[in-house]
């Protein structure tokens, strides 16, 4: 498949909102550019231990990382000797995340597979499901989040857990983003700001120092929102937490990271933390 050398919004960019145009957002140039701008060093220093320590508390051995992109969990989780399979919808990304692998010396297990279709594509089982770096947020419709979720669940083993997180969209919805929340990335060399939010699309622009733009169309998940579909489609239990770490910011994070549980094996009842968030 040629790959698109520009990204195409339309003639009118906020009326894209469909799950399937993610694929052609993550360009080819866009996506370098990233990675070369975002070190993974500092991206590392950045998320700390919160993930390791996550998976390694319920036990996890086995992960499927359903949000590959350019392969940063994946790789990372392979050198912490998680046994790591590799998903993505967008062959573009894989094939950037098989090549990041291969100059760190590894060997990536690869699967083309959207989330709404898992698994067909998917067969094995494992005890986890990471879906990271603000992935969900693709998909558009609560159909393709039901089914999404749905699909992550069933590939999970009977006491697995899902681990999905999501930018504080609740923050730049409701105190508005005329207040301006540009986030910035590496120091100040790249910046996300949104250019349009409403309760349906969040559409952000990235800016580079060569002074090139991309733009991403991303649904403004809702904390509550999510927590609810995770319970609705079977999770036992979802903790959510502000930030990837202890933070003075908890009552307003720039990411929610929710951890869903599936496990019966609990006699509680099932419920709903949140342990870091007030
Ligand atoms: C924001 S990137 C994050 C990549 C990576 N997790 C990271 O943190 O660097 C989102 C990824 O989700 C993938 N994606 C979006 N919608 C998808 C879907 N419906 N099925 C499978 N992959 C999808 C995109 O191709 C992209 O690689």
């Amino acid at each position: 498949m040629p790959v698109a050398e520009r990204q195409d919004f339309g003639s009118d960019p906020t009326a894209v909102r469909e799950s399937d145009h993610y694929q052609q957002e993550y360009i080819s140039g866009f996506v370098d550019k990233w990675d070369e701008l975002i070190s993974w060093d500092d991206r590392a220093l950045g998320e700390g231990t919160f993930f390791l320590q996550k998976l390694r508390e319920h036990g996890v051995e086995r992960v499927l990382d359903v949000a590959t992109g350019t392969g940063f969990h994946s790789i990372r989780l392979i050198e912490e000797g998680f046994d790591v399979t590799s998903a993505d919808g967008s062959a573009e990304m894989l094939c950037k995340a098989f090549e990041n692998g291969r100059n760190r010396g590894h060997i990536l297990r690869t699967v083309r597979a959207d989330w709404r279709w898992l698994s067909r594509d998917v067969k094995e089982r494992f005890d986890a499901v990471v879906c990271l770096g603000n992935s969900f947020t693709h998909l558009f419709d609560e159909q393709d989040r039901r089914k999404a979720l749905a699909e992550f669940y069933a590939v999970l083993e009977h006491d697995g857990v899902l681990i999905l997180d999501q930018r504080n969209y609740d923050a730049i919805m409701d105190n508005g983003f005329s207040s301006k929340h540009t986030y910035y990335y590496c120091g100040e060399d790249v910046s996300a700001e949104p250019v349009h939010v409403d309760e349906g699309l969040a559409r952000f622009c990235y800016r580079f120092p060569d002074r090139s733009e991309y733009y991403l169309n991303m649904f403004p998940l809702r904390r509550e929102y999510v927590r609810r579909l995770t319970s609705e489609v079977g999770f036992r239990r979802t903790s959510t937490y502000g930030d990837f770490k202890e933070t003075h910011r908890i009552d307003d994070p720039d990411f929610f990271i929710h951890v869903a549980e599936k496990s019966y094996d609990s006699l509680d009842g099932g419920q709903n933390d949140n342990p870091a968030v007030s």
